[in-house]
């Protein structure tokens, strides 16, 4: 059975050792104690594990990452490296080709999506303000964006010392996408105020709705500012032919966030920001003190001008960095272009069916119709005749505002299915739905519906 239920930490406690003491283990009593952590963990793995934006594990990617470990490498020098270090460059290329960015393009692997948008921010820095590596930030520094991206924005902001007054909220619409006249008319208060605007954030798949934001029109009220597309979660939509339209504006946008571990289901975590300015990461990001490391300067003629092209730690935040991005160049070799393209296609086509499924059936309301691959629905509450609480026949169903963060509760404790909920302005409270599971089927979903009906 599925663990989805995980028990409260003092009690998680008494079903596992987890104190580090003086002695170590005998050889058996340490392989007990890894299956014991095999057994307590959550079922991630399950289809029906909808609870964040990734869920189950590839055969062919659990390989790679076995070789990537067994590899260990650091993607910091090309002399370390070396193959991975043309992987990331061959991938990266690809990303930015597949977005219609054919010449110039920048991208570096980082670990997650929410160091993807800190980077964002960091470029922008570099791009508003030459002189900013010396002098730091600009106090009238503004950052646009919507109540419904991803927090990550925040935590960038207080991290690279903005703070959270330099984010502008811009309105969105019933769905919650970003209104391009509002943020045309949030740039002209914030410059009339004295402000200068910074970056646009969007998104492409919000985390709870999956709204995508219309890219086109905001570069166009933009005003010259920079866009920042963070497709954390929908960027896999540029693989997809039925949302060609949705990704409209892209090829115009600055810097673009991708994560492979949500939806394709690479290594955990492989994210690649992106920007359209060549030789921006780099500008943004080289040092001096990394001399020891990069021997630039070294004199050597074997190194002279290949670490500035190959030495990818220059370009990045970290050094010591796992090639996770193996992962996803593995899963596009496999499966090519159009074969990343057929995941999203496919899990659109079980959306449409569990959409249309939703609509047969009394008790479940949703939300609006998905953009992308997120379904928020209502559960309803079911009224009993009387005698029906021994037979389960429903008389009707009534809107009960926390009747569906009840349901989650009630499906995690029994170990059916870990959903996600999220709760309205209003008050009311939904399941989110996400449909990212690689052998995932209509069935599973439905399933998970028809026992929220039930409870
Ligand atoms: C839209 C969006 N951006 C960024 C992130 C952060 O990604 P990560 O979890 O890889 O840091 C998420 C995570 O859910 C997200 O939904």
């Amino acid at each position: 059975m599925a663990r989805f239920s995980t028990p409260r930490p003092e009690e998680l406690k008494n079903e596992m050792d987890f104190e580090l003491r003086e002695s170590g283990l005998q050889a058996d009593a340490y392989q007990k104690l890894l299956d014991r952590l095999r057994d307590l963990r959550v079922d991630t793995q399950s289809p029906y594990f909808m609870n964040q934006l990734f869920s189950g594990v590839r055969s062919e990617v659990l390989e790679i990452e076995k070789l990537i470990s067994e590899s260990r490498t650091t993607m910091a020098t090309f002399e370390a490296s070396g193959p991975f270090t043309l992987i990331e460059m061959e991938t990266v290329r690809a990303l930015a080709r597949q977005i219609g960015w054919e010449n110039a393009y920048d991208g570096v692997v980082v670990p997650g999506g929410s160091a993807a948008n800190f980077m964002a921010i960091h470029m922008a820095r570099q791009l508003a303000d030459e002189g900013f590596k010396t002098r730091g930030n600009r106090p009238h520094w503004k950052i646009f964006s919507t109540r419904e991206a991803h927090y990550s924005l925040e935590k960038a902001v207080l991290a690279l010392g903005l703070g959270l007054d330099s984010l502008v909220t811009v309105e969105t619409d019933a769905r919650g996408r970003m209104r391009p006249e509002s943020l045309r008319r949030a740039i002209s208060d914030v410059k009339a105020e004295g402000h200068e605007p910074l970056m646009v954030n969007t998104t492409l798949g919000t985390t709870v709705l999956g709204a995508f934001d219309p890219i086109d029109e905001i570069i166009e009220a933009s005003q010259g500012t920079p866009v920042h597309v963070d497709g954390a979660w929908g960027g896999p939509a540029i693989f997809s032919p039925r949302m060609r339209e949705m990704v409209k504006g892209l090829e115009k946008a600055a810097s673009f966030t991708f994560d492979a571990h949500k939806l394709f289901g690479a290594d955990l975590t492989c994210s690649v920001i992106l920007t359209r300015h060549e030789g921006l990461l780099l500008e943004a990001n080289d040092v001096h003190g990394g001399e020891y490391l990069f021997h630039e300067s070294s004199g050597d003629e074997d190194e002279q001008g290949l670490g500035r092209l190959y030495d990818r730690g220059r370009l990045s935040w970290q050094c010591g960095r796992r090639p996770e991005i193996v992962s996803l160049w593995g899963l596009w070799k496999k499966h090519g272009t159009t074969g990343l393209g057929d995941i999203v296609e496919e899990k659109l086509k079980i959306r449409d069916e569990v959409v249309s499924w939703i609509g047969s059936q009394p008790g479940l309301k949703l939300l609006h119709e998905p953009e992308y691959l997120n379904i928020c629905v209502q559960v309803q509450k079911p009224v009993r005749a009387s005698g029906g609480e021994a037979t389960g026949k429903v008389d009707r169903y009534e809107d009960d505002p926390d009747w569906s963060r009840h349901v989650r509760q009630v499906l995690k404790r029994e170990n059916k299915a870990l959903v996600n909920f999220s709760t309205r302005e209003d008050g009311l409270t939904f399941l989110r739905l996400i449909l990212a599971h690689h052998q995932l089927k209509t069935d599973h979903v439905t399933k998970i519906l028809q026992w929220a009906l039930d409870v």
